[in-house]
């Protein structure tokens, strides 16, 4: 697929969640747009792996390893990146679990509590301290990672369907608090993508044959598949652009019709 410059050189982005999925595609679109990169996960691994990401020698990428879901832990990647990069742009609050396909009335109480943790708290948190750092500078991007089930119910995975619409009530209240300051805060919603998260997914329904599950989740999807993690992470490029530079508050979903239906 060809892509569209957009202008971003020499900026500075954090990125949670990024050492596969989303995230990952996330960091790989902002190092050929010449974008810096805090690449933040919980995995210990990534400090290694990172390194074996071919950069040029115009851009640079930190691993960042912690929780999303800790205070500490935002206050630091901040210092972070002003530290190693010397300023801050833009942050996509990506990082996400699942949590257990279950409906209210089997849910567990600790696992409600930890997928709200990562998936909400950990937003809530990216937009207090990223966005008090891009607001007292006069200006920022913040694209939250929300899904088709921040905007849809579904019965079946309880936390993560309030954790998702807790993201999109979250990005608007942020939004207009920040709008003044020249923040701009945004959400994506994706459908079903090709993920780890999906894969995880396809497991837990059919274990004998995962790929055979597939049609369950893209039978809702009018353009009959999943989402490539690419095509979530350029609607991020374009939404920390000028190009979308009277966008705020909004909330896209990018979910081949699903939401359309
Ligand atoms: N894959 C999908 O179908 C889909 C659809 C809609 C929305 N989403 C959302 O997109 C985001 C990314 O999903 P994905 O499919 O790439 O998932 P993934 O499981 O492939 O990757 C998630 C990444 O986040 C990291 N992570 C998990 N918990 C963390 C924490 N507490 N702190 C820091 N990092 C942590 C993981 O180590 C992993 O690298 C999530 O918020 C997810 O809810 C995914």
């Amino acid at each position: 697929m060809s892509k569209v410059s957009l202008g971003l050189q020499g900026r500075v982005a954090i990125i949670t969640g990024a050492a596969r999925g989303i995230g990952r595609a996330a960091l790989d679109r902002m190092i050929e747009e010449g974008v810096h990169v805090l690449a933040w996960d919980i995995d210990p691994a990534w400090a290694e792996e990172i390194k074996t990401i071919a950069t040029p020698d115009t851009v640079k990428i930190n691993a960042f390893i912690g929780d999303v879901s800790q205070s500490e832990a935002w206050q630091e990647a901040v210092k972070s990146a002003l530290a190693q990069f010397g300023r801050l742009d833009f942050l996509f609050s990506n990082a996400g679990i699942s949590g257990p396909a279950l409906p209210v009335s089997r849910y567990e109480d600790a696992d409600f509590d930890r997928v709200m943790a990562i998936n909400a708290r950990g937003v809530y948190l990216g937009l207090k301290h990223a966005g008090r750092h891009l607001s007292q500078q006069g200006r920022g991007v913040i694209v939250n990672v929300s899904s088709i089930s921040g905007l849809s119910g579904g019965g079946n995975i309880f936390a993560y369907t309030a954790s998702k619409h807790a993201v999109v009530g979250m990005t608007k209240s942020a939004a207009v608090h920040y709008a003044a300051s020249g923040v701009r805060v945004l959400a994506v919603c994706p459908s079903p993508t090709d993920t780890e998260m999906m894969a995880y997914a396809e497991r837990s329904v059919m274990p004998g044959d995962p790929q055979a599950a597939r049609p369950i989740f893209t039978q809702g999807v009018p353009m009959g598949r999943y989402a490539e993690p690419e095509e979530i992470a350029n609607v991020f490029a374009f939404l920390i652009s000028d190009q979308a530079s009277f966008m705020t508050g909004t909330i896209v979903p990018v979910d081949g019709g699903t939401m359309a239906r």
